[in-house]
């Protein structure tokens, strides 16, 4: 009797670690999505990637980074994505004040171009409008 019940127990017990296994196995498919749902907001890419230059609020430094806030250089959509994909060096005009630094061309995608000038439009003191990945892409074919 006493075997019967312990080979029960085992066998209740090699059950168990089965399907746990088996729940184990089933919730593998969604361990994939709190990457995917951590996938970088333009406020962090602009962060990670613009702050040490322009600043957290966007002022940039005068005399050396031109400001993103209240850019007029933003009126021009073109200009401005062209500007992240390659950088530039040499003399621009922000607001009516002239920097001659370097810009290092960014390396983000089209994704992240998008999401980042996102940002950059909608805060910062600026007016808004959304850049869109395809419109990043067009540029950088283009140039
Ligand atoms: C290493 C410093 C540095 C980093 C990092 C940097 N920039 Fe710039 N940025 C500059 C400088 C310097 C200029 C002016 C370049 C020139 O004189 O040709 C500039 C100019 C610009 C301009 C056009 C002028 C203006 O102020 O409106 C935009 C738009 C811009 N940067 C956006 C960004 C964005 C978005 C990021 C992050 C993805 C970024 N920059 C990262 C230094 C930097």
């Amino acid at each position: 009797m006493n075997k019967l019940r312990c080979a029960s127990t085992i066998a209740v017990l090699l059950f168990t670690l089965a399907s746990c296994g088996d729940a184990n196995n089933k919730s593998k498919p969604s361990d994939g999505e709190p990457v995917a749902a951590a996938k970088p907001t333009g406020e962090d890419i602009y962060k990670k990637n613009c702050v040490a230059c322009h600043q957290g609020n966007g002022e940039g430094v005068p005399g050396a980074f031109p400001p993103l806030a209240k850019s007029d250089y933003l009126a021009d959509k073109e200009k401005t994505i062209s500007q992240v994909i390659k950088g530039s060096s040499g003399e621009i005009t922000v607001n009516g004040k002239t920097f001659t630094g370097t810009m290092p061309a960014q390396q983000l995608n089209d994704d992240e171009v998008a999401a980042v000038l996102t940002y950059v439009y909608g805060n910062l003191g600026n007016s808004g409008g959304a850049v869109t990945p395809a419109e990043v892409k067009a540029i950088r074919d283009k140039h």
